[in-house]
């Protein structure tokens, strides 16, 4: 099993760190795991000018998986976009085909009360957002920026997709919701976009193959507001690149805290790219308090989709269980009564559980 590992930037190299660690505790109980590092985002471009080189896209082509930290600094803001960090992570997803994007939302009863709403509506929430990730307005053409003729600047995305990638997504989504408790909200902004329109369309047909699965239709500014209001009527939701982007983080603080969500990106045949779906965090970094936790399960969702090792994968799910229980926390999750860890004695500590 072949893994290129991407640090990033910012909190990346901290929390990648801590996954390593557990994956090598792993290794030593007979997991075969071949790991090799490259750079990538401002960390690339500060070594070879260029967010994405050749040689790191390479070696992500090559692995069987990528297991990836985050990306982006303010140092890099200036930076015209082809250059900027976020190109590498956009870039890995588009060039590797990685459409389907996992991320799962899931309250750990130990922090039911780190979310910012009451326990009784968070407590038992387990949602999985499944967001499309190579098409949409993020890639759409054309787009950019021009000049008016009346003198004034003008900047324009367009946002688009084609109904091969809509039932490609709509099929992932069904198969997600099959394995779970069968209910499938597909979200869109139909009664304004032409997009949404063939998106539903194209959901709702294939939703024929699938009849034991309930699917539901939402307007997306309904679903924002529906997560806040009462998230466990949710169990798989399918959505495009934009909405998915935008949902996924609302999603993620009703869990308690950003830095506890993993995510997968996956290709037609499993191949995957993982990482936590919080960012960089210039403002923390290189200060041992990044949570690693999201990352860690970043790592088991490897495990678990790439590698068909769901055992390992369970192992250090319940690590992490075991070290919640313990009333270890890093800061973004730390509260009166529990013990607050840097992000390396985190790590440790999940290896000490496994
Ligand atoms: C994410 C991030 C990325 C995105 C950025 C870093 C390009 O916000 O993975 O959700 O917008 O997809
Ligand atoms: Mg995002």
């Amino acid at each position: 099993m072949k893994i290129a590992v991407l640090p990033g930037d910012g909190i990346g190299t901290e929390i990648i760190a801590q996954a390593l660690k557990v994956l090598e505790a792993l290794g030593k109980d007979g997991l075969k795991l071949e790991m090799e590092q490259a750079p990538v985002g401002g960390a690339a471009y500060d070594a070879a000018g260029d967010p994405l080189p050749a040689a790191t896209l390479k070696l992500a082509r090559e692995a069987d998986a990528i297991l990836f930290g985050a990306v982006g600094g303010w140092q890099y803001d200036q930076l015209p976009r082809a250059k900027r960090p976020e190109q590498a992570i956009l870039g890995l997803r588009k060039e590797l085909g990685l459409f389907a994007n996992l991320r799962p939302a899931k309250v750990f009863p130990e922090l039911v009360e780190a979310s910012t709403l009451r326990a009784e509506v968070v407590a038992g929430m387990d949602i999985l957002i499944l967001r499309e990730l190579t098409g949409d307005i993020y890639f759409g053409q054309p787009r950019g920026l021009r000049r008016l003729e009346n003198g004034e600047r003008e900047g324009f995305d367009t946002m688009r997709y084609s109904e091969s990638e809509i039932r490609r997504i709509a099929h992932a989504g069904f198969r997600a919701a099959m394995k779970r408790a069968k209910k499938l909200c597909s979200v869109d902004k139909c009664n304004v976009l032409e997009t949404s329109q063939l998106w539903r369309e194209v959901v709702t047909e294939v939703a024929r193959e699938y009849p034991e699965v309930a699917l539901s239709h939402m307007y997306v500014d309904n679903a924002a507001m529906q997560l806040l209001r009462d998230p466990k009527q949710f169990d798989v939701m399918v959505t495009g690149n934009m909405f998915g982007d935008i949902l996924s983080d609302e999603a993620s603080m009703l869990t308690g805290s950003i830095g506890m969500l993993p995510s997968a990106s996956l290709d037609a045949n499993s191949k995957g790219l993982y990482e936590p779906i919080h960012g960089s965090a210039p403002d923390i970094a290189g200060k041992n308090l990044a949570n690693p936790l999201a990352t860690i399960l970043s790592a088991a969702m490897m495990l678990r989709y790439s590698f068909n090792q769901d055992q390992a994968a369970a192992r250090i799910e319940a690590a992490v269980s075991r070290v919640l229980a313990r009333g270890l926390r890093t800061a973004d999750i730390h509260r009166p009564g529990t013990q607050k860890v840097g992000t390396a004695q985190m790590g440790d500590a999940v290896v000490a559980a496994l």
